[in-house]
């Protein structure tokens, strides 16, 4: 191993590098992402310094929602190679000293994976049906739902399906697009299906997961109304935390012991590090820092309960700006309102890039200084904005359709990333004259490619290419008070980071090096919306 860290703990102050892989680069020419691109750019993630890759799905699927309905975990989608190329990728990956993480999706699977189409064949009260949540429905004829709980992507949590001879059957669940059907964890074919499937990734070199949806594989059984339950019907349950206990002993069984990330959505911060004890998930994305505002008492907020929740639990924090669900950190930070929430999500709210810009770069070396791991979402070290002009006959996010039209969806963050400056589809596709990229590239694109900001000193990817470089290590942290519009904090006695988010310059604490700096520090001072890291 070169760069990352080697040892057993190697995750608790990681940089993890997220790949969309329909959208990095595409090695075939066919306007998608694939493995043979991820590869073809290697030098690059090796170049900026990221400990590890976690993939988004890559396994076979229909794609209703990029990925996130696997039809095979042991297969990689064709559109993006095969399992030879995937365990090539690992090997050139680890050869370079970067791990991988991969993405797996216990609370459904997709429609069209065998155990789903065989629950449908089988019919009623079949044992195949036991898998999923198959109930009849309420009414006189079974023609309302089952329950009225709302779909994370708007609409009901219920499908009816056909029966054979044409007439209206059971309903199932999905939590999420209809084409997700949920899987029933009482039933130990999931436990073992999934305990394999972890074996088979982990055998093949992947160093952790990423687990999907992590508070809502466990139901209530009754199926109780949200409004009626005692807790929730489906999320946070306590049940859900065996599964990651199971999964923990599977991970420990390795000689290098695999890591257990978690996507936990909770409001408490309480709930959410129950999640993080020694025997369950390593870590778990911090999303309360997500969701902040730019706003000094808003992150101070976020980032003291953050450290507080994780201290009795003895586990890292995680420090995230975004990821393929989420606006991009340059459009969001831009935006009056610069707080990140689903339901909030509309076309055409009002950004000011350059603005927002400078609180991304200052907001990069904000969590980069921070104790515990980093995440770094594909194109957020070129600064890429969200798109959010794509046709909408272009877009492809069940959001999206499922909102009717009122929320923009996520394809906006999942445009294919610019590599040159001109040239065909900015170099994700290799020159010729294949099919265009999958979502529509904007025209100014190669303003952001790395071709470009690799020329220029100021260029975000050059701050992130440093603040990987310099960040520190290790768990050391102490507040320093500079006023109520800045965020100041040692990490040990040589390390100082300072940003503001007032609307004045500040002078910066005695120090003997500015060491990285989003902006330029001149006479000691540090602009509005920056952020410097300071040698003490
Ligand atoms: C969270 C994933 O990040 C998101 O992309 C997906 O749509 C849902 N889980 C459902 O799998």
């Amino acid at each position: 191993m070169t760069r990352a860290a080697s040892g057993a703990d190697w995750w608790r102050d990681a940089v993890i590098y997220q790949i969309y892989p329909r959208s990095f680069a595409d090695g075939d020419g066919d306007g998608v992402g694939d493995l043979a691109g991820v590869r073809s750019r290697l030098p690059y993630l090796a170049s900026l310094g990221v400990d590890a890759l976690w993939f988004t799905p890559w396994y076979a699927s229909p794609l209703a929602d990029g990925g996130y309905d696997v039809a095979d975990y042991r297969a990689i989608d064709p559109a993006f190679g095969d399992l030879a190329a995937a365990e090539e990728l690992i090997a050139e990956a680890a050869a370079l000293g970067i791990r991988t993480i991969v993405d797996v999706v216990p609370n459904h699977v997709s429609d069209r994976h065998v155990w789903f189409q065989e629950a449908l064949a089988a019919g009623p009260g079949s044992p195949e049906r036991e898998r999923f949540w198959f109930r009849p429905g309420r009414g006189e004829h079974g023609e309302l739902p089952p329950t009225d709980w709302v779909s994370s992507f708007s609409g009901g949590t219920w499908t009816r399906t056909t029966n054979p001879d044409g007439t209206p059957g059971e309903w199932y669940l999905h939590l999420f697009a209809p084409q997700q059907p949920d899987l029933n964890w009482n039933h130990p074919d999931v436990w073992e299906e999934h305990e394999a499937v972890l074996r088979f990734w982990f055998d093949r070199g992947v160093a952790g997961i990423r687990i999907d949806s992590a508070t809502m594989p466990v139901k209530d059984p009754a199926f109780p109304e949200v409004a009626e339950a005692e807790g929730h019907p489906f999320v946070d349950r306590d049940e859900v935390h065996e599964i990651y206990r199971r999964w923990r002993a599977v991970a420990d069984s390795y000689e290098e012991p695999r890591v257990l990330i978690g996507e936990v959505w909770l409001a408490d911060q309480r709930r959410f590090a129950r999640y993080l004890r020694p025997d369950e998930m390593h870590t778990a994305f911090n999303f309360d820092f997500m969701t902040r505002p730019w706003s000094a008492a808003a992150l101070r907020g976020s980032i003291e309960s953050t450290l507080d929740a994780h201290r009795p639990v003895g586990a890292p924090a995680t420090w995230v700006l975004a990821n393929h669900d989420v606006t991009r950190p340059v459009t969001r930070y831009g935006r009056e309102d610069s707080s990140f929430g689903f339901e909030a999500r509309r076309f055409g709210i009002p950004t000011d890039l350059a603005r927002g810009t400078r609180r991304a770069r200052a907001a990069a070396l904000l969590t980069g200084a921070l104790p515990g791991s980093l995440y770094v979402y594909q194109g957020d070290e070129l600064g890429l904005p969200e798109v959010e002009d794509l046709p909408r006959e272009v877009l492809q996010d069940p959001m999206f359709f499922r909102s009717d039209g009122v929320d923009p969806g996520r394809d906006g963050c999942r445009v294919p990333l610019p590599w040159t400056e001109s040239g065909s589809a900015f170099g994700f596709s290799p020159r010729g004259t294949g099919p265009a990229p999958w979502l529509p590239q904007p025209t100014g694109w190669g303003a952001y490619s790395v071709e470009r900001q690799e020329t220029d000193p100021g260029s975000m990817l050059h701050l992130y290419r440093a603040l990987v470089a310099l960040r520190p290590r290790g768990t050391e942290f102490g507040w320093l008070d500079l006023g109520r519009d800045v965020l100041a904090f040692h990490r040990g006695a040589g390390f100082t980071c300072v940003v503001n988010l007032g609307s004045t310059p500040v002078p910066l604490p005695p120090h003997t090096e500015v060491l990285l700096a989003s902006e330029p520090v001149r006479d000691g001072l540090l602009s509005p919306d920056a952020a410097a890291w300071l040698r003490a």
